[in-house]
């Protein structure tokens, strides 16, 4: 398995992280090393991304990546900025190559066999399912893994406290990503110490499900 990607399956768990101030990012960080989860992947949903990025990268405590990376031009941004993994909500040829030109590991979104197939002719052996909830949960992850044997999954999109162990009981499972520990409006707020209360939560309930 990809090195980074050991890592992410490690922690199991994948913050989703929209910011909009990148003088937020330290504290972000802070926060979720805190929490116990030195793992963040930052939208490209807000123009502070890349600097939040080259922020926390710069720490080198914490395992970042880009997230909802729609464009080559934005792989490039992130690796600019120090990204260790890139992640989009689908399959796109061109992103994933520009992943591959740069050697950083690629997490695109997959949902059916036909999506998992693509992602596999581009040489990938993992997948975001995404978004987990409204493509059919668990059970979904389940069935789609069934053909597909060392195809990995890293579910997002609907997830949280509830039903992340319904997830992670599936041996196709290699972590999960959510927003629910890391919400917009904490961090926009400062609250930071909700921030790591949330993840030292999600954290305590991978160990003990
Ligand atoms: C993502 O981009 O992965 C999702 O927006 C995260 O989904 P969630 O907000 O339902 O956790």
């Amino acid at each position: 398995m990809n090195e980074i990607l050991e890592r992410l399956a490690a922690h199991r768990l994948v913050p989703v992280v929209v910011i909009d101030d990148a003088s937020h990012a330290d504290a972000l960080a802070q926060a979720l090393v805190d929490g116990g989860l030195p793992v963040a992947e930052v939208t490209f949903r807000t123009a502070a991304a890349a600097d939040a990025i080259r922020a926390i990268a710069a720490r080198g405590d914490v395992l970042v990546g880009a997230g909802t990376v729609l464009t080559p031009k934005q792989v490039d941004d992130a690796v600019a900025a120090g990204a260790s993994y890139v992640v989009s909500p689908g399959t796109s040829r061109a992103v994933v190559e520009r992943c591959q030109e740069h050697g950083i590991l690629a997490l695109p979104g997959a949902v059916t066999a036909t999506e998992v197939q693509a992602a596999l002719e581009l040489g990938l052996t993992t997948v975001k399912f995404f978004p987990a909830g409204t493509s059919g949960g668990a059970k979904a992850v389940a069935a789609l893994a069934a053909p597909f044997g060392d195809v990995g999954f890293v579910p997002t999109g609907g997830i949280g406290p509830g039903n992340l162990a319904e997830y992670l009981a599936l041996p196709s499972v290699r972590a999960v990503g959510g927003s629910w520990m890391v919400p917009r409006d904490l961090i926009r707020g400062g609250d930071l110490d909700a921030v790591r209360d949330l993840t030292a939560e999600a954290v305590s309930l991978v160990a003990h499900p």
